[in-house]
């Protein structure tokens, strides 16, 4: 009788070390599956990214309301010091002089979402940085996953300055936590709100990334690209 409680006490331990050991082996699967989902050729190099480069809590948030086409957007300003390693390695392969923008940022609603799709239906860029600063963009936690690259022609040239090759590199991060999403999710909302077109406005349809350089010009979702995993061209590791 006395020994009953103790036969239930090792039970309910092997139970629950059980459950850890099923919950950890399914998220060692999950990131390798996620991992493996990442298509990388033999000979891909690996590029280093300073620790801390993607934690920008200390830095203020900066507005972008210019009253000009394209002017306005949201975004996540990040630290451009930490980037710059990874540009003059990335430049140092690119085969081409890379252009660097001089500044890091996550674009969180881009400029033609903004002129085309929010404002018409009568989203101000005051409730958008309202809505994200409420949210702490600069605080919202991000990972890097790889180097992304597009060298190549546009899918859809749309004048003669869009022909030939470009050759563009991102640093592609993931919003695993959601904390950018859930920003676009916000503002979404607002978006039906105001009677906009439910149709035109994604909040899923985001690919969060840094711009790192390029030769030409910056490339967008407008242009057909799309940077997400499948950009993926390089592994990316942290260092000191
Ligand atoms: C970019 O693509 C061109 C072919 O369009 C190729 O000749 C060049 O080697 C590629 N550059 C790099 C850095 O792979
Ligand atoms: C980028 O690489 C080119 C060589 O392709 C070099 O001439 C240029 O100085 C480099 N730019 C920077 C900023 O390192």
């Amino acid at each position: 009788m006395v020994a009953y409680p103790n036969i239930l006490k090792y039970a309910f331990i092997a139970l629950v070390a059980g459950i850890l050991i099923i919950v950890a082996v399914s998220y060692q699967f999950n990131i390798k599956a996620f991992e493996s989902s990442i298509i990388y050729e033999s000979d891909t190099p690996s590029f280093g990214l300073q620790h801390g480069a993607l934690r920008s809590d200390k830095i203020p948030f900066h507005s972008h309301s210019e009253e000009k086409p394209f002017g306005t957007y949201l975004q996540q300003t990040l630290e451009f010091k930490p980037f710059q390693g990874l540009f003059t390695a990335v430049n140092a392969t690119a085969g081409v002089a890379l252009q660097s923008r001089g500044e890091a940022h996550v674009t969180v609603v881009s400029p033609p979402e903004f002129d085309y799709v929010l404002k018409p239906a009568g989203v101000t860029i005051r409730e958008i940085e309202a809505i994200a600063i409420n949210a702490n963009i600069q605080a919202a936690r991000l990972k890097p996953v790889c180097l992304g690259r597009f060298n190549g022609s546009l899918p859809r040239p749309t004048s003669d300055l869009d022909e030939g090759v470009f050759m563009l590199y991102s640093l592609v991060v993931a919003d695993d936590y959601g904390d950018l999403l859930s920003i676009r999710q916000q503002i979404s909302r607002l978006y039906h709100e105001k009677g906009g077109e439910g149709a035109l406005f994604q909040p899923e349809a985001f690919w969060p990334h840094v711009t790192i350089g390029y030769d030409r010009r910056d490339l967008f979702v407008e242009d057909g690209i799309y940077k997400g995993k499948n950009f993926c061209y390089a592994r990316i590791h942290t260092e000191n």
